[in-house]
């Protein structure tokens, strides 16, 4: 088979390593792509993810026979959709689904509709009316501009002064653009954070090995927001009672519910998980692989991923048993000093060769390119993640970081604190 992904990060990088290992695949292409993709897939660097005209005369010249959509922009765009209709095979939620994740208004009103645990809340498409509303709610509470905004439309406020500046911010000054026409407001919980994956068909639900994001810039889960810092699998959190009430009341109703909204779902459900005292709660739904959670939880698949792929598209996810091993991974992202405000890129990257023929560890690339002179050079604000796996969770932690000593660049920066969770659970 010749495989097409749409993206360019860390997650795609990792999506190409499980492609490159199906026994079915034979070619792989990518666009963007970047120059770790590059080293199994043809990248065409000149596309970028919202050139739907671009993507489907790719995928038509390549003859490909399947489109693998990774990033949230494109799915919500109906990126799928235009590929099915231009004949080709595409893998994601369609547009009607996607707004599981691109609209957290439509997430809400669905959990409340079915029932589904989640943080209490009231959705606002009138900056006066959300004011009026902060007058009488409990702080801290938090404000969720609708759409997709970078991971970054999620405040936190502490107080009231905070909360009503939060709102002018994101319905007023458009800080999130038009994702801030609506908003969530939402009662504060506490607790660990988990991040569960599953692929579904639209009807049946596969669950991945769990994750735990680190999403702070800085040590102590200190600084801004940021995509993801590192990751590790599984969470030592998600224990068997957790797994059991989430089953039960969480990820087959989520299904169910978009079924029975005529919006059946066929992709990858990203459940965003808070274990509170009074139970798991559902903080949000992504409609794709997270980044970096695909980088430790692929990895440690032992299904093929096209024979998962195509149970999901052709609707018999109830065939397949999706089998992880029983280690650990572990990845911690090396970032451009700076980011995930304003950062420097271009420099060059030494020590990737040191990557070679070691089985437990891997170099997945986000921000990289390739030069004039084709040297690897920092491309972004996440530019590798550095994992390795692991018999436990320690050894993995220990091996990543080991790993993120062997390579070099100009303004390399990374949280010294990824998996800490492991000596507290
Ligand atoms: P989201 O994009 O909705 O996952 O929000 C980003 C981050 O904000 C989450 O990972 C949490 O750390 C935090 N967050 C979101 N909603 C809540 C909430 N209701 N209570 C506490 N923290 C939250
Ligand atoms: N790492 C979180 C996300 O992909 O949304």
């Amino acid at each position: 088979m010749k495989v097409l992904i749409v993206g360019g990060g860390g997650r795609e990088h990792a999506v190409a390593v499980s492609l490159h290992k199906s026994r079915r695949v034979d070619r792989i292409y990518c666009v963007p792509g970047n120059a770790g993709i590059a080293q199994i897939a043809e990248c065409e660097p000149a596309i970028g993810v919202m050139e739907f005209d671009k993507i489907i005369a790719y995928a038509k010249e390549k003859e490909v026979d399947l489109v693998f959509v990774a990033p949230d922009d494109p799915l919500a765009g109906g990126l799928v959709d235009a590929l099915r209709a231009a004949g080709i095979r595409a893998f994601g939620p369609d547009q009607r689904a996607a707004v599981l994740e691109s609209s957290k208004v439509f997430a809400k009103n669905l959990m409340k509709k079915y029932h589904i645990p989640t943080a209490e809340y009231e959705t606002f498409d009138d900056p006066k009316e959300a004011l009026s509303y902060l007058k009488t709610a409990r702080m801290p509470v938090v404000l969720k501009a609708d759409g997709l905004a970078l991971g970054k439309g999620v405040l936190i406020c502490n107080t009231l002064e905070e909360a009503r500046a939060g709102v002018r911010q994101i319905m007023q000054d458009k800080h999130f653009g038009d994702a801030g026409n609506r908003m969530v407001i939402e009662e504060f919980l506490t607790g660990p954070e988990v991040s569960v994956l599953s692929f579904v068909d639209g009807k049946t639900i596969r669950l991945m090995s769990s994750a735990q994001d680190h999403k702070r810039a800085k040590d102590g889960d200190q600084g801004l927001n940021t995509g993801g810092m590192g990751n590790i699998s599984p969470s030592p959190f998600y224990t068997k009672e957790v797994d059991a009430y989430c089953r039960k009341y969480i990820y087959q109703p989520t299904v169910d519910a978009m079924a029975a909204e005529g919006r059946p779902f066929q992709g990858v459900i990203f459940f965003g998980l808070i274990l509170t005292p009074q139970g798991p709660r559902v903080l949000e739904y992504n409609a794709r692989l997270g980044d970096p959670e695909a980088q430790v939880v692929l990895c440690r698949m032992k299904t093929d991923i096209m024979d998962v792929i195509d149970a999901c598209i052709d609707g018999h996810l109830d065939r397949i048993k999706l089998e992880f091993q029983d280690n650990a991974a572990v990845c911690v992202v090396l970032a451009s000093q700076g980011y995930p405000e304003a950062y420097q890129k271009g420099y060059e990257i030494t020590g990737l060769e040191k990557f070679a023929g070691k089985e437990d560890y891997y170099c997945f690339h986000a921000g990289t390119k390739f030069d004039e002179n084709g040297r690897v050079v920092t491309n972004g604000g996440r530019v590798l993640g550095i994992t390795a796996t692991g018999a436990t969770l320690k050894e993995a932690r220990e091996k990543a970081y080991e790993a993120t000593e062997w390579v070099s660049f100009a303004n390399k920066y990374m949280r010294h604190d990824i998996g800490k969770a492991i000596d507290q659970a």
